[in-house]
This record gives C-alpha cells, structure tokens and sequence, in this order.
C-alpha cells in the first residue's frame, strides 16, 4: 500500500492532452488519489504528461519518470529475443502444457505479467497500490495502440490480493479460478547496495516490503488450480518457510515453484 508519508498524489502537466487528463482524472476518483495544483517539493508524486503516467521522487529529481514496462524498448527487445524456452518464467508456470490463466497478485511495473501474457497466457493482475496501479492503466493504454491482441491477455484490478484471491470475490469480478498465481512481492535490499536499481529504491520508498508477502502466499495456494509461483531472490528464504516441489534458478533471483493440483 503506498506510505501517506511518501505518496503526495497526481500532478497533471497543463500540456497534457485531453484525453490523457480525462483519463487521468478518472484513475485519480477511481482510487482516491490527490490531485495536486503544483509539483511537490518532497515524497513521490505521479507526473502526468503527454507521455504518460510515471512516477517520480523528489529526491532524486535527476531520475527519469518510473513507468510500466509494458512498452519500453527494453521490453520490446526482450520479447523479441526471448523464446518460451529461454524464459525461465514461462518454464517455472507449466507454460509446456498450453498457454494457462494466471493471475499475478504482485504486479508491480508489469514485466512478468507482459512477459507471460507474449507467450498466450490470460494474465490479471491485482495490484493494491493505487499509484502503481495508475501506471500499469496507462501502460495498458499505450499497448493498446501497440498491439490490441497482446493488449487483450492482461487485465487489470486495483485491490488487495490477500483480500481477493477466493473464490466469492474472483467470481464478483467475474473471474474464474486461475490456473496459477504468480508472487513477487517486494524484498528488503540493503539500502546502498548499487545493485538495486533506481525504480526499486523509488518502489521500497514508496510500498515498503510487502511484510505480509506469507499471508498473500497462503491466499494463493488455496484458489490457484495447477500452481503457485514465487519470484525470490537467491539468499531469501522461502515464503512462510514451505519447501516447494520444485525450483527454477537463474542468477540473481529463483522461482519457487508449488504444485497445487
Ligand atoms: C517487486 S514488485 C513486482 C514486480 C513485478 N513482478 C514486475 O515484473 O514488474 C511487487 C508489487 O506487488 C505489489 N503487492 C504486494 N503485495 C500485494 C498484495 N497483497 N496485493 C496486491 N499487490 C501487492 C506491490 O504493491 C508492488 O507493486
């Protein structure tokens, strides 16, 4: 959830373009975000202009905006690039078996969620921050004009996983049980450390470290049909400290893997 302390609420640019400022507006009512007459002078705010949506710390004025990864050229080139065998997230999911319905209950800036949904999976992501949430919209926008098909495997609620994943409040959403639930809840990195990048300190700034990452875990072993998978890095323990059935590693980080059914 973003910090009251930290967050500070939407500033829109005066060269927004209308339909950006509409929608932007409509995100701010929808999940009671503050609009602000001027850009802060402290905390992290969301800058809206005629590219988008980002978010942007005050401390580090220098840093380019933080958006959804949905259609960054990074993003692009790996998709391009990477084949289902390669990716080891598509592995970690079952992918081999068809392409399934997932939801992602930690989304974040949306990288795993696209990378999934690229390779034919139905992914929904359930993001409880309000300002990432406001991102991933507006990266969903942008992929729209991109690629309406790809567009059309992601969804997008904003609203606490631990708090949706049954199987009443899926069904509400019109939801039907997911094949797997994907996790990657925040980790606590040393602060300093160079090796977090930029986005993640902007991100651990805002949302702290995901403490009820176990809770979140339990949801999800009780609605996921196939699978849970957990993103963890190399040296953290295993989420409520349950021994997977299986993992997957890559450098710096590996996928938990729990069969469910
Ligand atoms: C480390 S980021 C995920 C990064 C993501 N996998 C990606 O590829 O960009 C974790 C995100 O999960 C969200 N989150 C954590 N717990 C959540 C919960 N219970 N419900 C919904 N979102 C949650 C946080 O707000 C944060 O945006």
């Amino acid at each position: 959830m973003d910090k009251p302390s930290v967050f500070r609420g939407m500033f829109i640019h005066n060269s927004a373009n209308a339909d950006i400022r509409d929608a932007s507006k409509g995100m701010a009512a929808e999940f009671n975000i503050a609009l602000l007459p001027e850009l802060p002078d402290t905390g992290i705010y969301l800058n809206i202009d005629n590219s988008g949506a980002g978010l942007c710390d005050t401390s580090s004025p220098k840093q380019a905006p933080v958006k959804a990864e949905f259609v960054s050229p990074e993003m692009q080139y790996r998709l391009k690039k990477s084949g289902a065998k390669s990716e080891l997230i598509m592995r970690a999911i079952g992918n081999k078996q068809g392409p399934c319905n997932v939801i992602d209950a930690t989304p974040g800036l949306g990288r795993d969620a696209m990378v999934m949904a690229n390779f034919g999976c139905q992914v929904t992501m359930l993001e409880r921050s309000p300002a990432v949430a406001v991102i991933l919209a507006d990266g969903l926008r942008q992929l729209q004009q991109l690629s309406s098909d790809l567009r059309s495997n992601l969804s997008l609620y904003c609203d606490d996983s631990i708090h949706t994943l049954n199987e009443k409040d899926l069904k509400n959403k019109g939801l039907n049980l997911p094949d797997v639930v994907y996790l990657d809840p925040m980790f606590p990195h040393r602060k300093k450390s160079a090796l977090v990048k930029k986005e993640m300190q902007l991100f651990q700034r805002l949302l702290g470290h995901d403490p009820d990452a176990d809770v979140l875990f339990n949801a999800a072993m009780k609605v996921a049909k196939k699978r849970v998978v957990v993103k963890r890095p190399n040296t953290a323990e295993p989420l409520d400290n349950q021994k997977p059935n299986l993992t997957i590693d890559s450098k710096k980080h590996r996928f938990d893997v729990y069969l469910t059914g």
